[in-house]
């Protein structure tokens, strides 16, 4: 017997190039998650226009619409709720949440961030990088925990930095492996293979490890 596909909920509040690599995973024959609903706050959201592309449900929630960001939630949770979501994926949504929304789906609600977390919280982080020399950067998939861009990790993927990117150049490269990472974390979790011990994941079958990268590469 299969087992039912993972319902997912996508909150978004812009372009949705996350969300666009999560509906082409999800269209994929056996992949084990389906997109149930997209939630964007921001109703002219080019993302939106991805998933009714797509065929997918999409809600808007508008957050200017709320008195404060409690009832703003509610509102987000009740739709999620409506739509049977078992977990809530955020790609580029740009409200933060408040602790109370973040236990109510504790270990069902991830984030994709485009730094190699702990560094780089926050925004700006590729400009940022790019100002320390930094060698590598790159892009975390995480369980949300009420601390901004903290939580236990799921998927990682560096990506070097040349000499000579700007935050736009070093942005679009990270972005290629952000579309790989978050469909790759969302179908382990969708697996049943992601436990969430002592506050870090471990990842059953996982353990194999990618060759170590260097930059600049040895013999450069
Ligand atoms: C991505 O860089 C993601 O890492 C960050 O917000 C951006 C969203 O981009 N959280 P998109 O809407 O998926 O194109």
């Amino acid at each position: 017997m299969t087992a039912r596909p993972l319902r997912l909920g996508v909150l978004i509040s812009g372009r949705g190039n996350n969300l666009q690599a999560l509906i082409d995973a999800c269209a994929a024959p056996g992949f084990p998650a389906e997109i149930a609903l997209v939630v964007s706050n921001v109703a002219g959201a080019a993302g939106l226009d991805r998933a009714r592309a797509a065929g997918v449900p999409v809600a808007v929630v508008d957050h200017k619409a709320f008195p404060g960001r409690e009832p703003f939630e509610a509102a987000v949770t009740a739709q999620l709720e409506a739509t049977g979501v078992g977990l809530v994926c955020l790609a580029g949504f740009m409200r933060l949440l408040t602790p109370g929304f973040v236990e109510r789906w504790r270990d069902r609600l991830i984030n994709i961030h485009p730094s190699l977390l702990p560094a780089y919280k926050g925004l700006d982080t590729h400009a940022r990088a790019i100002a320390d020399g930094a060698r590598f950067s790159g892009c975390t998939v995480h369980f949300v925990r009420p601390d901004m861009d903290a939580g236990p990790i799921v998927v990682q993927a560096a990506v070097p930095v040349a000499q000579d990117d700007t935050p736009e150049t070093l942005a679009a490269r990270i972005l290629t492996s952000e579309l790989e990472i978050y469909p790759l974390a969302v179908r382990l979790i969708a697996e049943g293979r992601v436990a969430v011990e002592d506050e870090r994941v471990r990842i059953r079958d996982g353990s194999a490890l990618p060759a170590p990268a260097v930059n600049p590469p040895p013999g450069a």
